[in-house]
């Protein structure tokens, strides 16, 4: 397994990798849900890289960029088991150098959600992105579910930039409590640990009602914010029942459907999803 830093030493690397690559970028401090994806990308194709770069650009005015986990010995000794040939790990003067001025923004999927949470967290997404396609030219890319609108995003701007690879987004992976694994769950204190069960209880809960026949968008909201408000640790910031691919909020659900949310648990915030259709 080669780590390589530099544009040009990667690209050396790249060009003798011969078949299919897939690519998974990340953020580092990689947990089991980044494994599971590596681990796909191995499965489905010839070659795997994977990037860690702690994207600055992403980041908003009140979010720490200085504070987000980092051990790239850690990720290293994950990563090496599972058969990557290539981890790229650029600099932030690489992937920024001085007088960087073009950016992508996709325009109406990250109006919502996220996007209104997280003011230009997608212009940063899909630039660093974007940016990583170029330099990595994977035939295919993983990302998880657990952040759907990154992946509706990332789709979107592949499809309009004509990036020639396949977005594949693969499953959640939980705690054995339902907790979706993320970086930031080490930010959690124990009871804020416990209490963060809630996020999946709200979302199995409004998955049952809609099992069991309810296909009112408001009810499934309305159950889901009845047991996020019952928890005393958790904060609601909003809870959504919207079109899978366009992300627009529905009134009735007729087709595939993303369920999601986003709660601040003491000064951590989390989100988590299901896809729920008919
Ligand atoms: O999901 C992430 O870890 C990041 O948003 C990504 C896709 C690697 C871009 O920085």
């Amino acid at each position: 397994m080669k780590v390589l830093t530099g544009i040009d030493e990667f690209r050396g690397a790249r060009s003798s990798l011969g078949g299919s690559l897939g690519f998974v970028p990340t953020m580092g401090y990689l947990h089991e849900g980044h494994l599971s994806l590596i681990r796909k990308a191995r499965g489905d194709c010839s070659h795997v890289v994977v990037s860690i770069f702690v994207n600055p650009t992403q980041f908003g005015l009140n979010e720490d960029l200085s504070k987000y986990p980092r051990d790239l010995k850690r990720d290293l000794d994950l990563i090496q088991p599972l058969g990557a040939d290539i981890v790229w790990t650029p600099t932030p003067e690489i992937m920024y150098p001085g007088g960087f001025q073009t950016w992508v923004e996709v325009e109406r999927l990250t109006q919502g959600l996220e996007g209104t949470m997280r003011p230009g967290h997608f212009k940063g997404v899909a630039t660093v992105v974007a940016k990583l396609f170029n330099v990595v030219q994977p035939h295919k890319a993983y990302f998880g579910q657990k952040d759907a609108q990154q992946a509706a995003v990332i789709r979107q701007m592949a499809r309009d930039l004509n990036f020639p690879l396949e977005v594949v987004v693969c499953p959640t992976v939980r705690e054995a409590d339902g907790l979706a694994m993320s970086s930031r769950n080490k930010y959690l204190d124990a009871e804020e640990r416990k209490a963060a069960v809630v996020l999946f209880r709200a979302l199995s809960a409004a998955k049952s009602a809609f099992d069991a026949g309810e296909r009112n968008a408001e009810k499934l909201r309305q159950i889901v914010r009845n047991i996020l408000a019952a928890e005393p640790h958790a904060k609601t910031q909003y809870v959504s029942c919207a079109d899978y691919d366009t992300l627009e909020e529905l009134e009735l659900i007729k087709g595939n459907t993303l369920l999601s949310m986003a709660v601040m648990l003491g000064k951590t915030r989390l989100i988590d999803n299901f896809v729920i259709g008919p």
